[in-house]
């Protein structure tokens, strides 16, 4: 065997029993590159005689061809393996289930406010909207608690500290300061634009809003949302606010079957005042309503009382109306069976699963009831 036999012989054994392209590339660099075994022996062919070079010629490339040929084909195994490896390790099990997707939910609260808005938009209620943060003026003066008086303790306020001016804003107890904010006209602008500014009577609409109260039981959470309605107009009366909650209830219930009552209460910003009772059965660990004989408590409301009118530059000669703040999440919690408010406000993900409300079939104010 000859030199150049033996060394085909090794290059093209060594190339086809290359472990991988790494391997592969050493090896062709070995041979083949600038300074490798086959490369040095071309060059070899330069400084021979043209007799020997005719001889040696042909073998020395016949040898460059071999082993480029042999490294060639096995890299094209090995590509081919590593693609074999890669398709196997990627591939796709389509038996497997899909992972499950988790779905977000419409809190019921939102969805009781959605279908009440619908409501009373169709029974011609404008929407209105005030600041959560409030000041004592609206909360409370302007709304006829006079200063110190122990109505004001009505409330469990969260007061917030003082600020630089050495005023002590709150959390607004009640939706009922957007009351003053809708009939102020021209009063107090520089607010936010979403926050309603005054208007001339006619007026006729609804605040829906969080309010704040240092209290928690089963029917109290400290945040808790009211709808306020507010109607100004001409020979306004009782049986408006009557008949207007009544038909609410009933729609909102989807049944005439609906059992409410009015007791005679005291709020100092209406006169008369009463509270609405919706009649339910709390028995059997869930609210039930049309039967049963509890009471929950969902609205207080009243006329709108002269001072309040007065202090909005309305002429009670003139104008009269009503007002009412409607409690959302009661409404919710009675409609929806939920029976400890608390629960609305927990951040429990498997109560909101159960309880929650597919968002694309919630109504909404501009889809309405369907
Ligand atoms: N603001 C009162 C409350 O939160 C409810 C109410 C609103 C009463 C409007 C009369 C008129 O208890």
């Amino acid at each position: 065997m000859t030199d150049l036999n033996r060394l085909q012989a090794e290059l093209t054994v060594r190339a086809a029993a290359a472990k991988d392209s790494a391997e592969l590339e050493a090896l062709r660099v070995e041979a083949l590159g600038k300074a490798g075994s086959v490369s040095e022996l071309l060059k070899g062919l330069g400084k021979m005689s043209p007799d020997e070079r005719r001889e040696q010629g042909p073998l020395i490339n016949g040898l460059r061809d071999a082993v480029a040929a042999a490294i060639a084909a096995r890299k094209a195994e090995l590509e081919a393996a590593e693609l074999d490896a890669r398709l196997a390790a990627e591939h796709v099990d389509l038996t497997l289930p899909a992972p499950p997707q988790r779905r977000g939910h419409v809190h019921p609260t939102m969805q009781t406010m959605d279908e009440m808005i619908a409501i009373f938009a169709e029974m011609g209620f404008a929407l209105a909207e005030g600041p959560d943060i409030e000041d004592d003026f609206h909360n409370f003066t302007a709304l006829n608690f006079p200063p110190k008086h122990p109505a004001r303790e009505m409330h469990d306020t969260f007061w917030l500290p003082q600020d630089a001016s050495g005023e002590r804003k709150l959390l607004r107890t009640h939706t009922s300061p957007v009351q003053i904010r809708v009939m102020q006209r021209g009063a107090n602008h520089d607010v936010p634009s979403w926050v309603a500014s005054g208007q001339a009577p006619p007026i006729r609409v609804i605040v829906p809003g969080r309010v704040y109260r240092s209290d928690s039981d089963a029917t109290h959470t400290p945040m808790f949302h009211q709808m306020e309605g507010l109607v100004i107009d001409r020979a306004i009366h009782m049986g408006h606010l009557k008949w207007t909650l009544e038909t609410f209830c009933r729609r909102f219930f989807e049944t005439e079957a609906v059992v409410t009552r009015f007791r005679p209460h005291h709020f100092p910003f209406t006169e008369p005042s009463a509270e609405m009772d919706v009649q339910c059965d709390r028995s059997g660990g869930s609210i039930k309503i049309g039967e049963g004989s509890d009471w929950l408590e969902i609205l207080g409301g009243g006329m709108v009382h002269p001072n309040i009118l007065r202090t909005c530059g309305l002429d009670p000669d003139e104008w009269q109306g009503f007002a009412f703040g409607l409690g959302v999440d009661r409404l919710g919690a009675l409609k929806y069976g939920m029976p400890d408010l608390r629960d609305m406000f927990a951040g429990d993900v498997r109560w909101i699963e159960h309880y929650g409300f597919s968002a694309f079939a919630a109504p909404s104010p501009a889809t309405g009831l369907s």
